[in-house]
């Protein structure tokens, strides 16, 4: 199955914009109106690399800049749903500097539109497929905004024509936000081979380092294998941080030489197709553990493998953060970090001087996943602490979720120096299933063992 093609997929996003049409249908029918990214200036004639919008994607699996979707309910029986792509013209000139583009006519085509016009007429069509619309979808605050605005002024001006203006507007983000948290078949697929070729690079990295290197160096590794198998780039900056960097949870591959004695933190994952994975493996540089560096990273190994089997349909989101939570805090109050008793320390948010984050987040066509946390029908209690004023929400078969714990210790008098600059994370693309759930980045080492024996290798 060739997943790099949406051509070859079509019925795939018919079938995504057909439910989106029917909960349109079902909430009173009306028009949506989605827009591709635009194009970034970098600086001078120079644009940064080009990433379409990840909804209007998952809708059409149209790849070109310059491109709209506009969605028409119709009224269930007279009207039948119109799904309209907007894109540029074909253009010679533009096309020898700039690449091949589909054109309306072969994109409504091969892309399987009911039409496909000139982008050029985008601003004048959209005002006339909104008359008599009772209600325009768009995502809100996604920058649309004025030229909807512009098409309702220019409808009502008209209205004694009888063509009447939209009278609401309403946001299609918590639509897509559900669509796209419960990941499709062919989702799927593309995510297990994204995780297959991050999971390589890991591997390549671990195997490269060795002190004397520099963090760009791994970084480089990791890029190699990403390209080298068809990943289009990173889904995010890669981060490589040694010693003290290890500590910084933003921190992105620098200069800094990797130094006999410290710890390497990679958190790193390519984009295919358009899809982000997101692995965390923490390794010592010189391929062996010290006794401190074990130590915590055997508690964020525990902590990790208490949060995945919390990860099961019908668990909530925040049980398998909780779960890391009380194994961390637990741990650190054996190695002496912490004082007091578990429950202490976690009720009086202690733990956090170490463990400053959260266990996870969805993953999708963005690294952090489109799609509610929350219960949206529990009730809100404004006197609860911040994370817990509305209940998270239940896990269900197809969402994926990454599980990534992690400790974090700094320089300071009340700790032994064995343990300073010492930063672990361990970080998993988790699926869950019908009946418990299924790893995608496991083909990288992650045991203590398993790490020490592929870096001697
Ligand atoms: N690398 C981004 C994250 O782990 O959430
Ligand atoms: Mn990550
Ligand atoms: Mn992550």
């Amino acid at each position: 199955m060739d997943l790099s093609n949406p051509t070859r997929h079509i019925a795939v996003y018919q079938r995504r914009r057909a439910a989106l049409l029917a909960q349109m249908q079902a909430a009173g029918g009306g028009i949506a109106v989605i827009e591709t990214a635009p194009e970034l200036h970098r600086n001078a004639d120079s644009e940064f690399p080009y990433r379409f919008d990840s909804n209007f994607y998952y809708l059409t699996g149209f790849s070109e800049p310059g491109a709209a979707l506009v969605l028409i309910a119709g009224d269930g029986s007279r009207t039948a749903p119109q799904s309209i792509l907007f894109c540029r013209e074909k253009n010679e000139e533009r096309e020898i500097w700039d690449g091949y583009r589909h054109g309306p006519v072969a994109a409504r085509e091969l892309f399987g539109f009911t039409a496909a016009h000139d982008i050029e007429s985008f601003e004048t069509k959209l005002k006339e497929l909104m008359a008599n619309q009772p209600t325009v979808w768009a995502l809100m605050g996604a920058g649309l905004d004025g030229r909807i605005a512009k098409g309702i002024e220019l409808l009502r001006e008209r209205s004694r024509n009888g063509q009447l203006a939209p009278t609401s507007l309403r946001d299609l983000a918590p639509l897509l936000g559900e669509m796209r948290l419960i990941k499709d078949a062919h989702e799927l697929a593309i995510m297990r081979e994204a995780g297959r070729i991050s999971a390589a690079a890991h591997v390549r990295a671990m195997r490269a380092c060795k002190p004397g290197l520099r963090e760009y160096h791994l970084e480089a590794e990791l890029l190699y294998e990403f390209r080298r198998q068809g990943a289009e780039s990173p889904a995010y900056t890669s981060i490589v941080g040694t010693g003290a960097n290890s500590c910084i949870l933003h921190y992105r591959a620098g200069n800094t030489e990797i130094r006999n004695g410290d710890v390497v933190l990679i958190d790193a994952g390519c984009e295919l197709h358009g899809y982000a994975s997101d692995i965390t493996r923490t390794f010592p540089a010189n391929g062996k553990f010290t006794g401190e560096q074990k130590a915590i990273y055997e508690l964020v190994l525990a902590a990790q493998e208490a949060s995945i089997a919390a990860v099961r349909s019908g668990r909530r989101f925040s049980d398998y953060h909780e779960a890391s939570v009380r194994t961390l805090t637990d741990g650190l109050i054996q190695l002496k970090l912490l004082e007091g008793s578990v429950d202490g320390a976690i009720e009086s948010l202690a733990y956090r001087r170490f463990y400053m984050h959260g266990a996870g987040h969805w993953l999708g066509l963005d690294v952090h996943d489109a799609g509610e946390y929350m219960d949206v029908n529990a009730p809100y209690n404004s006197e609860a602490p911040e994370a817990k004023r509305r209940a998270r929400r239940l896990l269900a078969p197809g969402m994926v979720v990454t599980v990534e714990p992690g400790l974090y210790i700094r320089p300071a008098k009340d700790v032994p120096e064995g343990f300073w600059n010492i930063g672990v994370r361990i970080e998993d693309d988790i699926v869950v299933t019908e009946t418990g759930h299924e790893n995608l980045t496991r083909g990288v080492p992650v045991t203590v063992a398993e790490i020490e024996a592929l870096m001697r290798s």
